[in-house]
């Protein structure tokens, strides 16, 4: 497999995500060029300080970490967009449609104006619309967009089932499909441990499904919870997004569910929302089909239908 040499990433708004992700990656030696862009300019740039002080101390120490402008776009491998208005306690990830459309529409504009044409990640919320935008607006392929899409509520979902089964959650192959929020759901005849139907090893162990269905409540509430208690999501969408960046740059064709453009794979299409697809340097190789029961791809078209009633709505 071949991979990018002198990669290069634009982080575009040095936010409590952005800054999170920029720290994971300055950790992970994933790369060699970090640019900070953000409407506040002072912000950018004191965060490129702060980073590139630890710089002696990090796995790759050449590392070139500066804060810059929209210029910086056209030759990098990819651009991450983590600028907006987030959440306020109690407020869900579609309220910001339209303060979120106007600030992606803007970013959008300039990376267009750039020349870019590597791959572009969204996760600013709500991150399927707003994918959707950064597509419109960009014109580049529908597989260079995406979105971070239902990555974290994924993670978060193996995590509580590794808490509840005693069990590594690297071994538990399980995805949050739909929308980024509100209307997003499990499908619980696609969850295995190691190999094993999940819903077989847990009647074999005698346990009870409403305990999958509290866990999966848990993992919908999770971000309201986080944000009532300490004001934002951070840590968690930023190894998410680590994990985005570093497949793409290392071309590793794993699977994560992401905000991936539709095109029939699972009855609709024109719309980005959360489906697993196989990662490479090019963005999305591949949405994987996951054969979803009529209850599950009820869940799915209704979480469809709720996006493109955002769309209607607001007149995107
Ligand atoms: P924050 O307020 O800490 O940072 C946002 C940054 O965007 C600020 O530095 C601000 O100056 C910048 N910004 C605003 N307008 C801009 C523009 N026009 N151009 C460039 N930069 C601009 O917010 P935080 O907590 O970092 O959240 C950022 C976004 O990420 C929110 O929309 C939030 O809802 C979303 N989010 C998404 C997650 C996901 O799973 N997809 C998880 C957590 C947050
Ligand atoms: C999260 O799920 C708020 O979308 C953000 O943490």
């Amino acid at each position: 497999m071949r991979t990018i040499k002198d990669r290069k990433v634009v982080l575009v708004g040095t936010g409590s995500v952005g800054m999170s992700m920029a720290y994971t990656l300055l950790m992970a030696n994933g790369i060699d060029e970090l640019v900070l862009i953000d409407v506040n300019e002072g912000k950018a740039k004191g965060e490129a300080m702060d980073l590139s002080h630890g710089l002696p101390y990090a796995p790759n120490s050449k590392m070139v970490i500066k804060s810059g402008g929209y210029e910086e776009c056209k030759d990098a491998n990819i651009i991450v967009v983590t600028a907006g208005a987030n959440q306020k306690p109690g407020q869900s990830r579609l309220e910001l449609t339209a303060i979120n459309t106007r600030i992606m529409k803007e970013i959008c504009e300039e990376i267009k104006a750039s020349g870019f044409n590597g791959v572009l990640v969204i996760a600013s919320n709500p991150v399927d619309v707003l994918t959707c935008v950064a597509q419109e607006v960009t014109g580049l392929p529908h597989n260079q967009v995406f979105g971070s899409g239902t990555s974290l509520d994924s993670a978060r979902l193996r995590f509580l089932m590794s808490d509840y089964l005693g069990i590594n959650p690297r071994s538990i192959h399980a995805y949050i499909l739909g929308e980024h929020g509100d209307s997003s759901f499990v499908s619980w005849t696609n969850c295995y441990v190691g190999a094993k139907s999940l819903l077989d090893y847990i009647d074999e162990k005698g346990k009870d499904f409403n305990d999958l269905l509290d866990i999966y409540k848990e993992v919908r509430d999770a971000a309201y919870e986080v944000i009532e208690l300490k004001g934002v999501t951070n840590y968690g969408i930023g190894l998410s997004l680590n994990k985005i960046v570093l497949a793409i740059l290392n071309n590793e064709d794993i699977v994560i569910p992401v905000s991936a453009y539709q095109n029939g794979e699972y009855g609709q299409k024109g719309l980005y929302i959360g489906v697993p697809a196989i990662i490479c340097r090019k963005g999305v190789k591949e949405v994987i089909k996951l054969p979803l029961n009529e209850v599950d791809q009820g869940k799915f078209d209704k979480s469809c239908e709720s996006l493109k009633k955002v769309f209607t709505e607001t007149a995107l």
